[in-house]
């Protein structure tokens, strides 16, 4: 049966009004606690047509966190500073998920507590640069989880999973992607372990799954999704061979764990194609499929009328376009996204970007 990109389908249990979804975006918009600022709930109900929105990643513990000003979930006023965006979204008609993060060896000790060394599966030591509160500072090595201390991250997971739920999300996307540290558990040349969490892919997706069936003791599985991406080479982070492994990985989450959605980041996010054949990986899941990275309108159509995803997410494009629904249904022309006030906190570049008709003043052209 074919689809349409605008046409309702079922997320889980949740009926959403199209197959557009916005992409989990980082803004840095929150206050130095990590409690959700006013703004952001303006930006959030300004993208509430989305069939279904994810977060921007939360930090769920203070050794979770990478970035300066990013919102958590590990404190009770954060839970509740959230609530200001998740009623936004709710009384504009919208739904959101709340993505939760542990940035792992992506951190720096400046921003952690007692200046501790971030942790990771192994200490492999990311090339570049973190982001801190004093501007770019050099990656350092990271301290290898004790497997003794791996629990207290299942139940960190676990905690902010339940604190979402308080918060009034709809559900939880469980950050797997992108160089954090479950995807540093996940790829194999980030994980030299040689314990339990460590070795062959079903050791190295182990943490993985202990936090989806951590966070399903508080969510039913089809108010969870999880996103990954298996050959995005962002955070300095690689597989060996990330077809088979990464096909072993959506055959088992398939198998055993009946998840809302899987969210894969195809590819790279700097641009260019991998490796990876994202038709063979997609067959090798059974389950609703959000597809993303460098979707446009006819690709997007494309992917779901072919069966290949059920929904498809938009980063930059929603950024730019608060309606980008009613711009793409109506063949309407986009704003373009402005690289610079991406991360740069203050409402330029964040809740200014207009609707269609309208200049950023909020006046009619
Ligand atoms: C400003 C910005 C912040 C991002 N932050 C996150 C994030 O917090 N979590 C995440 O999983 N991906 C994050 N991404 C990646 C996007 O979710 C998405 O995968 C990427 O932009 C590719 O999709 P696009 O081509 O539609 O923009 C971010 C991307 C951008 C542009």
């Amino acid at each position: 049966m074919t689809a349409d990109l605008f046409e309702p389908t079922v997320v889980g249990d949740l009926k959403v009004p199209n197959r557009l979804a916005m992409a989990p975006m980082t803004r840095n918009r929150a206050d130095r606690r990590g409690r959700a600022t006013a703004m952001m709930a303006a930006y959030y109900r300004q993208r509430a047509t989305a069939g279904l929105i994810v977060s921007e990643s939360i930090p769920i513990s203070p050794m979770g966190v990478g970035y300066p000003y990013t919102p958590g979930l590990y404190e009770q006023d954060q839970m509740e500073s959230w609530r200001a965006v998740t009623d936004a979204v709710h009384e504009s008609g919208g739904r959101i998920f709340a993505q939760l993060q542990h940035c792992g060896r992506i951190s720096h000790p400046s921003m952690l507590p007692g200046g501790a060394a971030p942790v990771a599966p192994s200490p492999i030591k990311p090339s570049g640069n973190a982001i801190t509160y004093e501007g770019m500072r050099e990656f350092v090595t990271p301290r290898a989880l004790e497997a003794d201390r791996i629990g207290e991250v299942v139940t960190e997971f676990s905690t902010a999973a339940r604190l979402a739920a308080e918060a009034g999300f709809d559900g939880i996307e469980v950050h797997g992607a992108n160089g954090y540290l479950l995807d540093q558990f996940l790829r194999d040349r980030t994980n030299r372990r040689s314990d339990r969490y460590g070795g062959s892919v079903e050791n190295r997706m182990r943490l993985l799954e202990e936090v989806l069936d951590a966070v399903t003791r508080t969510w039913p599985t089809d108010r969870v999704g999880l996103r990954l991406s298996p050959d995005n080479s962002f955070n300095s982070i690689s597989d060996s061979d990330p077809q088979r492994h990464f096909d072993h990985v959506l055959r088992r989450l398939s198998d055993r764990h009946r998840l809302a959605y899987l969210h894969l980041l195809e590819g790279d996010m700097g641009g260019g194609g991998g490796p990876v054949d994202y038709a063979a990986l997609r067959r090798s899941y059974n389950g609703v499929y959000i597809a993303n990275n460098g979707y446009d309108l006819d690709r997007a159509r494309r992917a779901v009328r072919s069966g290949h995803a059920d929904l498809v997410a938009f980063g930059a494009p929603f950024l730019a376009n608060p309606d980008l629904v009613a711009r793409y249904r109506e063949g309407l022309p986009l704003n373009r996204p402005d690289s610079a006030t991406f991360y740069q906190g203050g409402s330029t570049g964040y809740t200014d970007y207009p609707v269609y008709g309208t200049d950023r003043q909020g006046g009619t052209r």
